[in-house]
Parts: C-alpha cells; structure tokens; sequence
C-alpha cells in the first residue's frame, strides 16, 4: 500500500464555487483517500511521500469527452472551400468530407497512424486533460476499422476510452445505409466485443445520413450486445438522434444544437448527458446549443472539443469554455463541472473519476492561477502540473 499526502493546497469545492486554503490530500494507491484541512490528517496515517504544494489550487483535471483524433490527412482545402460559401453536405455529396478522410485513413498504416494520432493526444495532455474519448469512423471497413481500434490501445499518457463510430458514414462499398449498419451489426460489432477492443457505440443520426428506422435497429444491435452507445444527434436538424439516444438509455447525446421544449424536459429526466461541442458550431457557422435551457431543466450538461479534421479542426479547450461562457452564457463553475464531472457521466466513469471524491482517481491540476484565469484567453491553458492516479505526468 502506498499512502501520499499532498499538504498546502487550495482545494476547490466540488460544486467550482470556492476554495478552502490549508487543505490536504490523501491518496491511496492512486485513488482519493481522504480530503480536508491540514490540521485534520489522521494522524493514524503514515506516508510513504508527503509533497508540499505551496498554497497552489488544485481542482479535478479536464475529460475530453468527445473526439475524432485518430485520422489521416488533413482537410485544410475543404475549409477553405466552405468558406468560399460549398456547404458541409455538398462536400460530404461530392466524396469529400468524411470520406476523403476515410480514403487517407485506410492506407496509413498502424505505425503512421500511432504516430500522428500519439502527437495529438501530447497535445491533450499538455492541457490538462487525464481522460480522453477517441473515436474510430474514418476507415468503416472491417480490416482497417480494427487496425484504428488497436492503434488507440497504444496510446500513451492520459486514460484513453475508445469508441466504435463504424457509422459514421457510409462507404463507398455500400449502396444503401440499411445493408450497410446491418454489415456493421453482423460481423464488426461481435469482433470487437470478443476482442474487447472497444466498449461504446456511436452512431450519426441526422436527416440524409443515418436516419430514424436504420439507426433504431443498429442501437437495439449494439445494447443488446452489452455495448455503452453515445449518438451524433441533432446537430443539423431537429432529426431523430436525441429522441433515439434518450429511448435507449445512451450514456450522451452529442452536438444538440436544434432541441425543442419536449427533448430538453427528457433530459432534464433522463441520465443522458447532453454534450456540448460549440469549437464545432463555430467552424460550422451555425447556431449554438440551448445550454442554458438544458442547465435550468436540470439536465447534465459536458463540453468537449470534437477535434476533428473537418468539422473542428482544434484542440483547444480553452476556446470551447470560452464559447461556453460568451454564446451560451454558461457560468465558469458550470464549465469546470462540464468538463470533469458531466464529460465523466458523458463517458459512465462518474464512479471512478471527474471529481476528488473518495474512492475515485486522484486527477489533479495543480497551479498558481486562478479558476478565472481558466477558459478566458483563447489558445492558452495557465501554467500547471497535472497528476494522474496520484503522479506528476505533465508540468506546463
Ligand atoms: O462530429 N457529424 C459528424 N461527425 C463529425 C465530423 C466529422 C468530419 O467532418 O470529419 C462531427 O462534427
Ligand atoms: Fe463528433
């Protein structure tokens, strides 16, 4: 057993609201122990390493809760033609979009994709992030969809959570969606669950691309075969991904940008994590999602980035909490909250991580910046240290 006491810090309230001076913490193993003021450590405790954290704050580190980053290639010319006024459909109808990644993607092989997509997940970790969702979906045939899975197994630094995305988009193979997720049903879904390659299920709901009927079916497919689904829902359209995701239980529903009156009431009653991807809607140029509408309700609400080459190409969590707190007119704690607790709901790792409660991973960020100098200057994360399970990894 090893036992750590981490003394002197600014601990910040779970709820992001304040800051206790002279706190400590205790961890175990990897794991919270004990928190509270100094003056009240146990004395029945002996430490294996006692580390002095000069009055710094230290408050849960970020979940990255929804992103692309294992691709090849880039799509720079595709924004440059969206900005000449193509539009993201014409692109994806013209071959390009997904399927241009897609075509780039299949011929890399696993050695170039673990080095480009290792490069990416630095970048993550470097901000702070300990947990990080990386979605597959960019190679949708058998071989080349289990080489993405295993290169995300190879990922080092923060924990990695892979999800399948097979339907992302259909390819060129196929002639209908139908065949097509009944193909995904069939023979990848029962693979990658005897390989245990990966333990969620992503679908693109939208009018166009994956629509009401298929998409019921393949989510029926996917739970019964004991995966965690997540849905690309609503992101263009009032279309049928959030109604669908809420239905079957899925653990989040991603993008909900066009929500009425009655899907955010079934979220503010659901366990579904709505989340929020607004570095997206701003490459996209469309509106934002109704947070504060979500919030108010009572739903659970996370934030992630979507880092993706079409899309949105970034990686910077500080502007997707800006956004947050400029469109959406989200409070900073209700940011902080969206990014560890809500992304760990997002992910149905609440149990084990995205705060500092007993029993749970001690992930930390460590600084002498303030919660308000967070998520304020776009492109830039304060310096700090990040511990995973206890241990410095990364100091910036
Ligand atoms: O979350 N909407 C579908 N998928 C991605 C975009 C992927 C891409 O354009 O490569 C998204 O926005
Ligand atoms: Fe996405």
């Amino acid at each position: 057993m090893s036992l750590q006491l981490f003394k002197n810090c600014r601990l910040v309230a779970p709820d992001f609201k304040s800051v206790t001076a002279k706190s400590a913490l205790i961890v175990k193993d990897g794991t919270v122990q004990w928190t509270g003021p100094q003056t009240k450590v146990p004395k029945i405790f002996k430490f294996k390493k006692v580390t002095d954290l000069k009055a710094k704050l230290v408050f849960p580190s970020f979940i990255e809760c929804h992103t692309h980053t294992l691709f090849a290639g880039s799509r720079a010319n595709e924004f440059e033609m969206r900005n000449n006024g193509v539009s993201y459909q014409e692109i994806a109808a013209k071959g390009g979009g997904i399927l241009s990644t897609m075509k780039q993607t299949r011929i890399a092989t696993e050695k170039q994709l673990l080095s480009v997509t290792q490069k990416r997940v630095d970048s993550f970790l470097r901000q702070g992030v300990s947990t990080l969702e990386v979605k597959t979906g960019y190679a949708l045939d058998v071989k080349n969809e289990i080489k993405c899975l295993n290169v995300i197994k190879k990922l080092k630094g923060p924990r990695v959570i892979s999800t399948f995305l097979g339907a992302h988009a259909r390819p060129p193979e196929f002639s209908d969606n139908s065949s097509y997720l009944e193909f995904l049903s069939e023979k990848l879904l029962p693979e990658i669950k005897r390989k245990k390659l990966s333990r969620r299920v992503d679908i693109f709901i939208e009018n166009k691309f994956f629509e009401k009927e298929e998409s019921q079916r393949y989510l029926r497919k996917a739970k019964d075969l004991g995966f965690d689904l997540t849905v690309h829902a609503n992101q263009l359209s009032l279309s049928a991904g959030a109604g669908l995701a809420l239905e079957h239980g899925a653990h989040s529903a991603d993008h909900v940008i066009n929500l009425d009156d009655e899907l955010i009431k079934k979220f503010s009653n659901s366990k579904t994590v709505a989340v929020l991807l607004p570095l997206a809607d701003l490459y996209m140029k469309c509106a934002y999602p109704p947070a504060r509408k979500l919030i108010d309700s009572g739903a659970t609400v996370a934030l992630a980035t979507d880092f993706n080459p079409g899309s949105c190409p970034s990686q910077d969590l500080a502007t997707v909490g800006l956004l947050a707190r400029l469109e959406m007119k989200m409070t900073l704690p209700e940011v902080f909250s969206a990014y560890t607790l809500g992304a760990a709901k997002a992910l149905g790792i609440d149990g084990e991580e995205g705060s500092l409660e007993v029993g749970k991973a001690a992930n930390f960020i460590c600084t002498d910046a303030e919660l308000t100098d967070f998520f304020y200057s776009a492109g830039h994360t304060p310096e700090h240290q990040l511990f995973i399970r206890g241990k410095e990894i990364s100091k910036r």
